[in-house]
C-alpha cells in the first residue's frame, strides 16, 4: 500500500512513520507536511535513508498542491495528523486552526472524492467530548459521548470529525476515526507539559504548573497510539469511530512530582502560575470498543512510559536544544535548499 501520512513530521505522525517502516516493509511511506514550526524534518533523519520514504512538502489547506500530491502519488490510504495542535496557541489565534483543522479537512476529503481512496484515516482527540467533572471517576469517553468542545483547538477538530463523517454518508468515502487521549514518548515538542516540565527541569528552569495543577489527562506512549491506529487501518470497520486510551490517568500535579522525581530534581522548581482559559478538568477514555473488536491493548504503563521518555530526552539533548534554539528550522532549506 502506498500510505500518505499528513503531518508526519510532527510528534505522533513521526512515530507512526517509524512504526510502518519498521512494521510494514510492503507498504511505501511519504510524509506530507508542511513544517511549520511543529514540524522537525530532522526527526525522520532515519526515515529518509529507507528507500520505502518519500517525504513532500506541502500544505493540507491548499488545494492545488494537494490535488498535485494526489494525481502524482495516487496513495492508497491517508493517514491524517496534519494539524495546529497546541491548545495555548488556539486561544491566541483561532483562525490559523480554522483554516488548517477545518478548510484542511475538507480539501483533503475533496481530493479523497476527486481521486479515489481505499481508506482515509481521521486521528482524532479525546478533547472532541469536552471534558468529566473531577469528583466523578465513574465517568469515561465512550465513542457515543457526545461531542463538546470547550476550545477553539477542540471545536475545530471536532468540525473535522463531523466532516468526515459527512462525507463518508454523502460522498461515501470509505472513512475511519480514532479518537485518542493524551500521548507522551520521543519527539515530543516542548510546548507541551511533558517534554516541558523535563526540559524546563533539566535546565534548572521553573515547572509552570497551570492553577493548581489538579486537572487530570489520560496518559498514553505513544507506540501504543500508533499501534492502535495501524490496527484500524488494517482490521477496523470503515465507518467506525474507535476511542484509543489505556486508563493512566493522572493530575497535572503528579505527572510534574513524577518527572522531577526520576530526574532527581527537588519540588522547589515547580511554580504555579495562572491557569489556562477554560482549561479542561478531566479527560478519560474508555477504550472497550477497540480492546473487544480488534483486540488492541497498549503495552506500557504510565510509570515505565515516563521513564522512557525521561531517558529519551536525556539521550536525545541534541534534538531539543535545536528545537529551542530555532535551529531544526534550518534543516529542510540545508537538505532541500538546492533540490
Ligand atoms: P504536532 O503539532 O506535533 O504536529 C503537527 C504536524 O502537522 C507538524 O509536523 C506540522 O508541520 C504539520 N502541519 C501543521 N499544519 C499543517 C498544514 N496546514 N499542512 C500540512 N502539515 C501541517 O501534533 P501531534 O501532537 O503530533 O498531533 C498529531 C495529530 O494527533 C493531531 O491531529 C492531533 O489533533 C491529534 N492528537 C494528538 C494528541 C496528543 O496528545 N498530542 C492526542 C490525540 C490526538
Ligand atoms: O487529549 C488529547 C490532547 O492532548 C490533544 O488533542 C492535543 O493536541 C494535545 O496538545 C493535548 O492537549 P492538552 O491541552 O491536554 O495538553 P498540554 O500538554 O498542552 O496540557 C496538559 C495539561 O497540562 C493541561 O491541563 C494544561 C497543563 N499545563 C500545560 C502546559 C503546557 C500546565 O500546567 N503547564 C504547562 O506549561
Amino acid at each position: 500500500m502506498k500510505i500518505v501520512v499528513t503531518g508526519g513530521a510532527g510528534f505522533i505522525g513521526s512515530n507512526f512513520v517509524y512504526y510502518l517502516l519498521e512494521n510494514h516493509a510492503e507498504d511505501f511511506v511519504i510524509c506530507y507536511d508542511k513544517l511549520t514550526y511543529a514540524g522537525n524534518l530532522e526527526t525522520l533523519k532515519d526515515a529518509q535513508e529507507n528507500p520505502n520514504f518519500k517525504f513532500i512538502r506541502g500544505d493540507i489547506a491548499d488545494r492545488e498542491q494537494v490535488y498535485k500530491m494526489f494525481e502524482e502519488e495516487k496513495p492508497d490510504v491517508i493517514v491524517y495528523f496534519a494539524a495546529e495542535s497546541h491548545v495555548d496557541r488556539s486561544i491566541e489565534e483561532p483562525e490559523l486552526f480554522l483554516r488548517t483543522n477545518i478548510i484542511g479537512t475538507s480539501v483533503l476529503l475533496d481530493a479523497c472524492k476527486k481521486f479515489g481512496i481505499k481508506r482515509f484515516h481521521q486521528v482524532s482527540t479525546d478533547e472532541v467530548y469536552g471534558d468529566l467533572p473531577l469528583d466523578r471517576p465513574d465517568l469515561f469517553f465512550t465513542e457515543k459521548t457526545n461531542l463538546h468542545t470547550s476550545s477553539p483547538y477542540s471545536a475545530s477538530k471536532a468540525s473535522a470529525d463531523l466532516l468526515v463523517q459527512a462525507y463518508m454518508r454523502t460522498y461515501k468515502i470509505p472513512a475511519t476515526i480514532s479518537r485518542c487521549s493524551n500521548n507522551y514518548g520521543p519527539y515530543h515538542f516542548p510546548e507541551k507539559l511533558i517534554p516541558l516540565m523535563i526540559i524546563n527541569a533539566l535546565n534548572g528552569k521553573k515547572l509552570p504548573v497551570y492553577g493548581v495543577g489538579a486537572n487530570v489527562r489520560d496518559w498514553l506512549f505513544v507506540e501504543d497510539h500508533c499501534a492502535a491506529i495501524d490496527l484500524i487501518l488494517r482490521k477496523g470497520t470503515v465507518g467506525e469511530v474507535y476511542n484509543i486510551g489505556g486508563h493512566n490517568e493522572r493530575t497535572n500535579l503528579e505527572v510534574v512530582k513524577t518527572i522531577l522525581k526520576i530526574l532527581g530534581k527537588g519540588e522547589d522548581l515547580i511554580e504555579f502560575v495562572t491557569d489556562r482559559k477554560g482549561n479542561d478538568l478531566r479527560y478519560a477514555i474508555d477504550p472497550t470498543k477497540i480492546e473487544t473488536e480488534l483486540g488492541w491493548t497498549p503495552k506500557t504503563k504510565f510509570d515505565d512510559g515516563i521513564k522512557k521518555t525521561v531517558a529519551w530526552y536525556l539521550d536525545n539533548r541534541d534534538w531539543w536544544e535545536k528545537v529551542i534554539s530555532g535551529e531544526y528550522q534550518n534543516y529542510y532549506a540545508k537538505m532541500y535548499g538546492n533540490r
